[in-house]
């Protein structure tokens, strides 16, 4: 069975479901289109089937105790499969992000940063975050995460022009806020952040243990592939995030650390706490997922990083101005629109030019991030980038009808692409 295989099986019954008439209509538009959306990805047909198998259906509850009288390893039975699926999982997890501690039961990105602060943070506690103007989770700001788990979050200072955290002014921020832990994650993260820096004005400036948190729920899969750094390796405890950004897995999340005592809080805390069923079917998807980027992680990572680099640099060449050109644009998935310099020019801004790139066939959302993960998975290569960029351009100056003719080109074009990267 390949992904494609799907509109085959839904056609059948199609004149009977309307549900089964939408996806059918949705995977052929977006199979016509590129998606440079850059928190999602494009799942393997074996990825996809895993998801779709028996496994996602059933529960398992290990539990090794007493149950009417008797000793029992299991809530449930028919179970013999399943908990090696997860174990498996979590192996090969280990493996591919040199851990020995791993947690896969998260359902997505944000209940793994949700169940991390709450298992590891306590009510009074203080968060350091990156600010959301300058690319920090929305999901850290006072008002959500921290509310709810009744904490305090105060925001890290930010160098905009360079897109990173200002290092120099950390002394300060840490002497005045002596955070319990410092969470740095970005949903628009361009270039690797230092953590060994953080981790040093930390030990100088606060009195307490404070610990690191890494959320890399958009960057998993360039880490993987060692093209962003290690985050444990430069100081991080623990890191954590979405499985289906450039990790290219089910919609799920992770959490990953080398110290026991953590794991140890958070498993504790668990089960019929934060989550009851983790969804099998999927866990099995995130193995198999994880078993690509064993294999494909190297050279995955190092094209998205070329795609984003060299489409940085030919839109910026044509007046569709991008971010941070002095520090070659980019070094993950992403490239950002520079919304002022846009608007000087053409008078018009991010979300205008988002609906008319999706009118040509270009998907991207309305923030104005642009990924090139999806690309690389999608078997589109540095060579092909020329042709991508001039799409871009031609849009800018386009009439409705000029879309119609570029949308046709983006998907005779997407019919030459066969995914890569799977098992
Ligand atoms: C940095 C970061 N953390 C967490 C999340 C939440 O992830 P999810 O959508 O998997 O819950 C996001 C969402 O995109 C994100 O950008």
């Amino acid at each position: 069975m390949s992904i494609w295989d799907v509109k085959e099986f839904f056609q059948k019954i199609s004149k009977k479901s309307d549900i089964s008439r939408l996806i059918i209509e949705h995977q052929t538009y977006r199979n016509s289109t590129l998606n440079m959306i850059p928190s999602e990805n494009l799942l393997s047909p074996a990825v996809a089937a895993a998801i779709a198998s028996d496994l996602e259906a059933r529960y398992t509850l290990p539990y090794s105790g007493e149950l009417h009288g008797e000793i029992v390893e299991n809530g449930y039975r028919g179970t013999r499969y399943m908990d090696e699926v997860e174990n498996e999982t979590n192996k090969k997890i280990q493996k591919l992000f040199n851990v020995p501690y791993s947690n896969v039961r998260p359902l997505s990105g944000h209940l793994a940063a949700m169940i991390t602060m709450g298992a590891l943070l306590k009510p009074g506690d203080t968060i350091s975050f990156l600010p959301v103007d300058g690319g920090g989770y929305d999901g850290y700001e006072p008002h959500l995460l921290p509310k709810l788990l009744q904490i305090k979050a105060k925001v890290l200072p930010f160098d905009y022009s360079n897109w990173d955290i200002d290092y120099n002014s950390l002394k300060k921020h840490f002497k005045s806020v002596q955070p319990n832990a410092v969470i740095i994650g970005s949903s628009f993260p361009l270039f690797p952040f230092d953590i060994k820096r953080v981790r040093e004005e930390l030990d100088e400036n606060v009195k307490h243990e404070t610990m690191i948190f890494f959320d890399a729920s958009h960057i998993f899969g360039l880490i993987a592939g060692k093209a962003y750094p290690d985050p444990i390796k430069d100081g991080a405890d623990i890191f954590y995030g979405s499985t289906h950004k450039t990790f290219f897995g089910p919609q799920r999340g992770i959490i990953l650390t080398h110290r026991e005592e953590l794991m140890e809080k958070i498993n504790t805390d668990f089960f019929w706490r934060w989550q009851d069923n983790s969804h099998w079917g999927s866990i099995a998807a995130l193995g198999i997922a994880t078993e690509e980027l064993l294999k494909w992680g190297e050279p995955y990572a190092k094209l998205i990083v070329q795609l984003s680099q060299k489409l940085g640099k030919m839109l910026s060449e044509n007046d569709f101005f991008i971010r941070c050109p002095h520090r070659g644009f980019s070094k993950t998935h992403q490239i950002h629109v520079l919304e002022e310099e846009f608007m000087n020019k053409w008078k018009f801004g991010i979300v205008k030019i988002a609906g008319m790139l999706e009118e040509s066939g270009i998907i991207v959302d309305n923030v104005g991030r642009m990924g090139t993960q999806e690309l690389a998975r999608s078997g589109v290569d540095v060579s092909d980038i020329g042709k991508i960029a001039d799409w871009f351009i031609r849009t800018l100056k386009s009439t409705s009808k000029e879309r119609v003719t570029i949308r046709n080109e983006i998907k005779n074009f997407k019919e030459t692409l066969k995914i890569k990267f799977t098992l």
